[in-house]
């Protein structure tokens, strides 16, 4: 364990968060992970910086109170709120979302391939997690409303960010105001017969298993979740595709060449490179005690690129061995991510359709996203490729 963060090539972010201790290795990663006794997750997303000065005050004066629900949540009560997510996010439901998946990437793709270029993010990697988390949840959302809760989820986002300016901030509370009136609306207005993520919330609320504060913060978790993530996934696999030229024929042409390049994206630049714990009880970890009250911040991305688990060679994007694929991308444990194979789904899905373009190459240099507390990765990629005559 570290006072501070250890860096880990492009992995890391670059802005400094409030964390006591940092860890610094896969093994102790993965102890925080496993001992959630130890290292609670309640109410780690309360106590952002951010949430202080005039945007707290908003936040505070015109927002729902704070309630725990899925992340910032520890067992018995975590489990409450997992159990009513998990069946939307089973295989099965996943298998469903296949073709709607595919037939969304081949039309973006379709639209673009006689143009011989498109900028990734805007054009794929932003929209299709946004409307695979629609579905999940049941939201049947225009093109316009859409973008309107993309910008207010990425408002969210922003709002994590000690860096901002104050005004900055309130703008992004004023939009996370605006998200938590539209997803209260929308609850209010839901089919409760519904068979999806959102029915299921109605259903428990009637039922007296959720609060209202609770339904509507589960419903924006799982939103905000389910596809910021995802985009991040989606971009930052691309980028290692455009690099990494040699593993183009077989991507194309093996379903398991694009499983094994997915799990190396997601190992070597993880979407989610920070996530923090507060020690509840003194504890020996990594050759120091750690103190009850002190806030651990779980280093994914160091974790990930650590030699002693993943082997000497842990800094090189080299897809395949078996090992790698217990990287921590999505976590561990109690919390591990229930999303993941929908995002597997989606990032294997449009290397496909880029394994298709023939000559595909950057036209400009990509653009990493401006630093964040626990997100990393691209957020412009301009791409180009031989269009046919
Ligand atoms: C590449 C994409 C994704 C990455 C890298 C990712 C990563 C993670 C990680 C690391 C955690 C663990 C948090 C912790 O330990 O405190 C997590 C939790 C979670 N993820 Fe994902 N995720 C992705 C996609 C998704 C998707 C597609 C969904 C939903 C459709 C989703 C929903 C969630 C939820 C609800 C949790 C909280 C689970 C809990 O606390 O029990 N994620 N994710």
């Amino acid at each position: 364990m570290k006072r501070t963060r250890v860096s880990s090539g492009r992995a890391c972010g670059g802005i400094s968060v409030e964390a006591d201790w940092y860890t610094e290795s896969f093994a102790e990663a993965a102890q925080v992970l496993l001992s959630p006794e130890t290292f609670s997750s309640a109410d780690v997303l309360k106590a952002r910086p951010s949430h202080k000065g005039l945007a707290g005050k908003l936040l505070a004066e015109q927002g729902l109170p704070y309630a725990r629900t899925l992340i910032d949540n520890d067992a018995p009560e975590h489990k409450r709120f997992r159990q009513l997510i998990a069946p939307f996010f089973s295989n099965a439901r996943v298998k469903s979302l296949r073709e709607p998946a595919r037939n969304f990437v081949r039309t973006a793709i379709d639209e673009v391939r006689p143009h011989g270029a498109m900028e990734l993010v805007s054009k794929i990697a932003s929209p299709l997690p946004l409307a695979m988390i629609g579905a999940v949840l049941g939201m049947s959302m225009s093109s316009g409303s859409l973008c309107q809760v993309k910008a207010w989820c990425d408002d969210w986002m922003a709002l994590q960010s000690s860096s901002a300016p104050e005004g900055e901030l309130v703008r992004c509370a004023q939009s996370y105001l605006s998200l938590q009136r539209f997803m209260s609306e929308t609850l209010q207005n839901h089919d409760a017969a519904a068979d999806d993520l959102l029915g299921a919330l109605v259903r428990a609320r009637s039922e007296g298993m959720l609060s209202r504060v609770e339904q509507v913060r589960l419903a924006m978790g799982v939103l905000v979740a389910g596809h910021e993530t995802t985009t991040l996934g989606i971009a930052n696999a691309a980028v290692a595709f455009v690099e990494y030229p040699q593993y183009h024929a077989a991507v194309r042409a093996e379903a398991s060449a694009r499983r094994a390049f997915v799990e190396e994206a997601l190992r070597l630049d993880p979407p989610v490179q920070l996530l923090f714990r507060r020690v509840d009880r003194d504890t020996a970890i990594g050759g120091v005690t750690v103190a009850a009250g002190d806030r651990v911040a779980i280093d994914y991305a160091c974790a990930n690129r650590d030699a002693a688990q993943m082997g000497s060679d842990a800094q090189r994007f080299l897809p395949g061995p078996a090992s790698r694929k217990a990287h921590l991308g999505f976590g561990r444990g109690e919390h591990a991510c229930p999303g993941s194979t929908l995002a597997r789904l989606e990032i294997e899905l449009v290397l496909e359709a880029l394994s298709g373009l023939p000559g595909l190459r950057f036209s400009e240099p990509p653009r990493r996203r401006a630093p964040h507390a626990s997100l990393g990765g691209w957020d412009r990629i301009p791409l180009e490729w031989d269009a046919s005559p």
